[in-house]
């Protein structure tokens, strides 16, 4: 495995070589065109899931996005400080009974109203904590919302502004299949199975992991989750991340062969039967799409480019992509490491375009780029608009509440009981 730099103060992956951990200041280089270092403002108007494939994944599942229902066009056509305007007016308006939550990923027209920005992991353990407010605004996506709902008190309602913002990753484990799954290896008297789901999936899935004596994790916390793990069982089935189940399982030393990835449309995962009695982990076949793109041969020309950049990536990506990394981790770590950075490094990130341009633009005496010359956002992240964030919040100053994500009770109780098993790892 190739040495990282990883940060010992910032890693919360334990097994990555810190020898290198200095960051130094250098003489900023010239910056070559390619990597649009300055001028990643635009966004690309590309479709990532088209990009990897996932499109075809998710048809296969048959699985279409919530319907969002049309708003007046009015609302995208007025100015934009005007639609601010009213937004921060009916903000104030609402004062104490509204809690606006963004996630990094979200856009800067979008991320100015919340109240609270946060990876995954810090905005559950925020819809935990919240007992005032009777309105959260979850500028994120559809999973997000459910598990705010699920953690926060029952009078709070959770709105989704687009119940269009979904998750492809999300929707690659369906609960019938992975029932199933977990159902074969029953079958074959396959026994000590931790089911841990990551925290992008349907409710249902982490109701199912309640149940079933299991867990849920976050990009932040994967590895401290299967140390939980492995005290309770001897294997683990990991959903629907391929990527973030093999990373943190290489961190914790498992070989490679000992995680099998299961595909659902194959007989046993398309797996033997020996193959799967002798895995230590189980990986669901998903992916996310953004992160998906990420190649080992974009940090090699990053390396040719800036000598002296640093490539930091979202544990989403690929095992190769990490491995050619210095260092890796939940969209929190990636913030704290380039902050903590001297002025003057240089950084190449593998993660999603608005929240690398929101570093760029707030770290101006650090060189800080995006991996992928493209530079897709997460399409799904990017349904939430200021349009829909005002559509609904004149919804509720009427006294209506829309788009409110609710989880069955039977479902929430057992999600929670997974949910709360996450939130005390220490
Ligand atoms: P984190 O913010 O937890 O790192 O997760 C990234 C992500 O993909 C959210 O969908
Ligand atoms: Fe899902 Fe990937 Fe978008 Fe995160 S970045 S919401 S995992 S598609």
């Amino acid at each position: 495995m190739v040495a990282k730099r990883q940060d010992a103060d910032l890693a919360m992956w334990p097994n990555h070589d810190a020898r290198q951990t200095a960051t130094a200041t250098l003489e900023r280089p010239a910056k070559p065109t390619l990597w649009l270092v300055d001028a990643q403002m635009e966004l690309a108007s590309c479709v990532p899931e088209e990009g990897v494939g996932a499109y075809d994944r998710l048809k296969e599942y048959g699985v279409g996005p919530l319907r969002q229902q049309r708003i007046d066009r009015a609302y995208f056509k007025m100015p934009a400080e005007e639609r601010d305007a009213r937004i921060w007016e009916l903000r104030t308006q609402l004062g104490s009974r509204l809690t606006i939550l963004g996630h990094h990923y979200q856009r800067d027209e979008v991320i100015q109203f919340a109240d609270f920005q946060g990876d995954s992991y810090k905005l559950s353990q925020q819809a935990a904590a919240q007992s005032e407010a009777e309105f959260t605004l979850f500028c994120g996506v559809h999973f997000m919302a459910e598990s705010a709902h699920i953690l926060g008190s029952p009078d709070q309602h959770v709105i989704l502004p687009n119940l269009e913002a979904g998750c492809s990753m999300a929707d690659m484990a369906k609960p019938e299949d992975v029932e199933a799954a977990w159902n074969t290896l029953s079958d074959l008297g396959i026994r000590g199975i931790v089911p841990v789901t990551y925290m992008n999936s349907a409710a249902t899935l982490k109701a199912f992991c309640g149940r079933n004596g299991g867990i849920v994790c976050t990009s932040s916390n994967a590895p401290r989750v299967y140390d939980w793990a492995f005290d309770r069982g001897e294997r683990l089935f990991f959903f629907p991340d391929e990527h973030l189940g093999r990373n943190t399982g290489v961190r914790k030393d498992i070989p490679l062969d000992q995680m099998v990835v299961w595909d659902p449309f194959l007989p046993l995962g398309g797996n033997t039967e020996e193959q799967l009695r002798n895995a230590k982990v189980y990986l669901w076949k998903g992916y996310c799409s953004v992160h998906a793109r990420f190649s080992v041969a974009q940090i090699a020309k990053a390396r040719d480019d800036f000598p002296d950049v640093q490539v930091v990536v979202h544990p989403e990506c690929p095992l190769d992509v990490v491995q050619a990394s210095d260092f890796d981790g939940s969209t929190e770590y990636i913030i704290d490491l380039i902050r903590a950075a001297p002025d003057g490094t240089t950084w190449a990130v593998g993660t999603e375009i608005n929240l690398v341009r929101r570093l760029q633009a707030q770290m101006p005496e650090k060189t800080i780029f995006c991996l992928d010359p493209v530079i897709c956002p997460c399409s799904t992240m990017y349904r939430i608009h200021p349009a829909y964030m005002l559509w609904t919040l004149e919804h509720l100053v009427r006294g209506e509440v829309v788009n409110e994500i609710t989880v069955e009770p039977a479902i929430a109780d057992q999600a929670r009981v997974a949910l709360d098993r996450m939130l005390s790892v220490p």
